[in-house]
């Protein structure tokens, strides 16, 4: 249940406080002079940003740069600042978790995000959580806030493709779309939501899709949860998948993470990227195979060779879209892009090194 500060918003049309003491009006309590007054109060829910970077702080050297610009050079306040209209629709206060552009965005931000996710959240005085990222991985961080965050109130991760410095900064209008969001008994138990460009998505189905445009984030095979059109949030689909409270991964007590590689898949793939990811560690693997996740025959020799190893693999797709069905030869990533089957397969390594179980959490996340 979503708990929410009260403060009292006039809506009627102003008219003169003066009330004739005749009329009983001017003995009656507060509420009362309030309702007459066309008053009444509105709940605003305490919403909390935590700030890692990105292009939605990011500074360009003129204001029609959109490429080449500095990511994650803002700081939290200043980002809250430049949307006042927040303070119309939450109780604001903002944290800087990290202030870098996504592709650095590693295990230690990973982890730090999602215990102080996980505090907040059991505290009262927090209804829902905005995080702001960059773009270029936005999903991967969403995805493993959905499987480890342990509540049902509401985490959105939002970004910018245009730094805050451009004419028409798309950042502003997504930071107050996600607040809304986030502050909405609506959106609670919906698993980690991601809204950018008036449209909000699940975590587990949303991608990058486009290098450039605005329109970037989509979700193209299963759809969008909801969208934010005249003000209000609509939603239309529920995720069915389990998340955040029904995943059996605790990241409260982690300092690091296991190493997971992506090794893209090609016509005639060498064997020598399995040897070196071996040599190198990976605890996992995650191939990036070309249709329904095929990979070369070498590939495919090399893939029993590592999972005789020990090393789990997840067969995903480079394709973008669609099922990876199930194979004997290692894990099928079911609807799951290679970057999030990293991350499931990372957190799924944290419990347990059984494929079959692997597997279960492939089928079920
Ligand atoms: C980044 O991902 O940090 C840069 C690109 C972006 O935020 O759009």
């Amino acid at each position: 249940m979503i708990m929410m500060k009260k403060r009292v918003v006039a809506l009627g049309l102003a008219f003169s406080l003066a009330i004739p003491a005749s009329t009983g009006f001017a003995a009656s309590s507060t509420s009362s002079v309030q309702d007459l007054l066309g008053m009444q109060e509105e709940s605003l829910p305490n919403v909390k940003i935590l700030a890692t970077g990105g292009t939605i702080a990011g500074s360009a050297a003129s204001n029609t740069a959109t490429t080449g610009y500095t990511a994650g050079a803002i700081g939290v306040e200043t980002l809250i600042d430049a949307v006042p209209e927040l303070t119309d629709i939450a109780t604001i206060s903002g944290e800087q978790i990290a202030n870098v552009g996504s592709p650095n965005i590693d295990t230690d931000v990973l982890l730090t995000l999602a215990k102080r996710v996980n505090v907040l959240l059991a505290q009262d005085d927090t209804d829902g959580i905005v995080i702001t990222h960059g773009t270029d991985t936005l999903e991967e961080t969403a995805f493993f806030l959905h499987m480890t965050v342990k509540s049902d109130k509401p985490v959105v991760v939002v970004g910018a493709m245009r730094p805050a410095t451009a004419i028409s900064a798309d950042g502003p209008m997504n930071l107050y779309n996600a607040v809304k969001v986030a502050g909405a008994e609506k959106s609670v138990g919906k698993g980690v939501l991601v809204v950018l460009n008036d449209r909000i998505g699940s975590a587990r189905m949303i991608s990058k899709t486009n290098t450039t445009m605005l329109d970037t984030f989509q979700s193209e095979e299963y759809g969008f949860l909801g969208a934010i059109a005249g003000g209000e949030i609509h939603y239309y689909q529920e995720m069915l998948r389990k998340h955040t409270t029904e995943t059996p991964f605790d990241v409260s007590e982690l300092t690091e993470l296991p190493q997971v590689d992506i090794l893209y898949g090609y016509q005639n793939m060498p064997s020598y990227l399995f040897e070196a990811a071996a040599a190198n560690g990976a605890d996992g693997i995650v191939t990036a195979g070309s249709g329904n996740g095929s990979l070369s025959s070498i590939g495919s020799e090399v893939v029993k060779k590592v999972i005789e190893k020990g090393i789990p693999v997840v067969r995903a797709s480079r394709v973008g879209n669609g099922i990876v069905t199930e194979t004997s030869n290692g894990i099928a990533a079911d609807s799951l892009n290679p970057q999030k089957a990293r991350i499931l397969l990372m957190l799924a390594l944290t419990e347990t090194d059984d494929p079959e179980v692997i597997e279960q959490y492939f089928n079920e996340f």
